[in-house]
């Protein structure tokens, strides 16, 4: 019978050289769907604010919002581990509000444990964190919440200094013991070097086949969002095309009066109609 998969697994396939897989979800009917594929864990990210509410970046993204979708992932996430990604100035005030954000994510919508983007910047939220309990993802190379700073969504880590501080923020976030981290955007070498150099996995979007596992927002590899395609994305299916497919069929038949048809239809005794 399968499990609920936990942050213990995570470190347990790095050591037995077992691929994680990771994919984002928004909803309980998708996160259902995922579960039940066999996906390891579902990440709430704040990806959402683009790919579900159609902001350009990420930035507005709220603490309620993911929290509305956490709770919804949860429900459908039977043995998935449900990751909630905790949103811009979240986890940035003090630690004291950085606690009390991700308790919020962990009471209210279930989630098992969250995600924070940076390294020595904010390492202290990431130890109050795992001080109160809360297990903690952590998320290097391209941190879209500081797209502003980094001017675009961007490749990182290619100038020494760059990939010095990178493998440091490594060091730095498995030493607070976080459970694994996410790598961005990120050249496949550096990624190599990172992942072999810390022993909590890494988990890569743009980084090569190099990581200890995987993660794409689900829009992108299932060909449902097309705002921005960046080049790391593989589209699985074009459920894009397939959707408008069927939504210029039902609109047609609707036109032409060949939906719904008598099966879909409810009858009644016409007799009691009559009189009416
Ligand atoms: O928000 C998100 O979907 C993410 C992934 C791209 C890792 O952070």
């Amino acid at each position: 019978m399968s499990k609920k998969i936990t942050v213990s697994d995570f470190i347990e396939k790095k050591q037995i050289n077992e691929k994680i897989t990771m994919l984002t979800a928004y909803d309980y009917s998708t996160a259902k769907l995922f579960d039940k594929a066999g996906i390891d864990a579902l990440l709430v990210g704040d990806s959402l604010g683009m790919v579900m509410l159609g902001y350009d970046n990420t930035l507005q993204v709220s603490v309620d919002d993911i929290i509305h979708h956490t709770k919804a992932v949860s429900r459908g996430a039977t043995n998935s581990l449900v990751v909630a990604d905790m949103p811009f100035l979240s986890y940035h005030i003090s630690p004291q509000e950085t606690v009390r954000n991700a308790g919020r994510m962990i009471q209210e919508a279930n989630a098992e444990t969250v995600k924070v983007e940076g390294g020595e910047e904010i390492i202290d939220k990431v130890e109050a964190l795992i001080k109160a309990q809360i297990p903690v993802m952590g998320h290097l190379g391209l941190t879209p919440q500081s797209v502003n700073v980094a001017g675009g969504f961007k490749v990182q880590g290619k100038s020494q200094e760059e990939a010095k501080k990178l493998v440091n923020d490594a060091k730095l976030l498995e030493k607070a013991g976080v459970f694994a981290i996410v790598l961005e955007c990120v050249p496949y070498p550096l990624a190599r070097l990172v992942s072999e150099k810390i022993s909590i996995p890494t988990i890569g979007i743009g980084a090569g086949n190099v990581c200890d596992g995987q993660i794409l927002v689900y829009q992108d590899m299932l060909g449902m969002y097309s705002d921005m395609v960046p080049k790391f994305v593989k589209k699985y299916k074009d459920l894009g095309r397939d959707i408008q497919d069927a939504v210029k069929d039902y609109i047609q038949e609707v036109k032409e009066g060949k939906f719904p048809e008598e099966k879909h239809c409810f009858n009644m005794d016409e007799s009691v109609l009559q009189d009416l």
